[in-house]
């Protein structure tokens, strides 16, 4: 089973000025990018549709976070509709900072993910876990927690709309990097825990992508490792050094 390389561009609240978004737009329409490399980024929602609209077509866009309803009086909130409306086809969903800065559980994740696919749009699971939990030896547990809220909320086919990044929180903006051996044992984890909670074919076919510190000097590696199928990557992605982390496979 191949899975195509997938690698996404994570902006967060980055950057402050349409300006400073179109110029990163305008790095990656000019990169020599790898036709094999599946690129989505996700930037703030204020800038979607320019971004939408200026981006070339083989990258897709991405919103950083959906409600799970459909309208209504959520102050604040972006519907799944609304994104599909706007001809956004992917969301993030279940980040680390959502789940500890804005205190989303494993349950209203679940939600939002059934919803997201429910209206359409494909879905860009985070899950991972903090230096505590690996310390405690727990990683697998942890992620499979995260996991089993959604694989009970959904049917085996909607796993064709999910794409997973593995981002242990430890990683994330510390520049503390996993090393190959650490991501390739908790991929590998998931996808065993796919194949038990869900079907073969579904843990075969599932891209799984590694987030944490990835930048262009320690992407290649990690990409060498058999169940890593990419990257969801956070500061690298307002960087040139993102078409290399697009490229890692080349
Ligand atoms: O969603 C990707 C992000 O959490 C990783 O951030 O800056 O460590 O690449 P960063």
């Amino acid at each position: 089973m191949t899975r195509q390389f997938f690698v996404g561009g994570n902006f967060k609240l980055n950057p402050t000025s349409l300006t400073a978004s179109k110029s990163l737009i305008d790095v990656l329409n000019k990169g020599d990018l790898d036709p094999n490399t599946e690129v989505v980024i996700a930037p703030p929602s204020i800038y979607l549709l320019s971004v939408l609209d200026s981006v070339r077509k083989e990258v897709k866009v991405a919103a950083q976070n959906a409600y799970f309803k459909e309208s209504g009086a959520f102050t604040g909130e972006i519907s799944p509709k609304q994104l599909v409306d706007a001809g956004i086809p992917y969301v993030v969903l279940g980040h680390s900072e959502r789940r500890t800065i804005f205190h989303e559980t494993s349950e209203l994740v679940a939600t939002k993910t059934k919803a997201a696919i429910e209206a359409g749009l494909k879905v860009i699971l985070c899950i991972g876990e903090t230096l505590q939990e690996r310390e405690a030896g727990k990683t697998a547990e942890v992620c499979e927690a995260q996991l089993k809220a959604v694989v009970d909320g959904i049917k085996e086919a909607d796993w064709s709309k999910i794409v997973i990044a593995y981002e242990p929180v430890w990683a994330i903006g510390t520049g503390k990097v996993a090393t190959s051996a650490q991501a390739q044992q908790a991929h590998a984890d998931v996808r065993s825990y796919l194949a038990k909670a869900v079907s073969t074919s579904v843990a075969n076919e599932t891209q799984i992508l590694y987030g944490g510190s990835v930048t262009a000097a320690n992407c290649k590696e990690l990409a060498k490792q058999q169940d890593v199928d990419g990257f969801l990557v956070g500061g690298a992605s307002l960087k040139p050094e993102f078409i290399d982390i697009i490229n890692a496979r080349r």
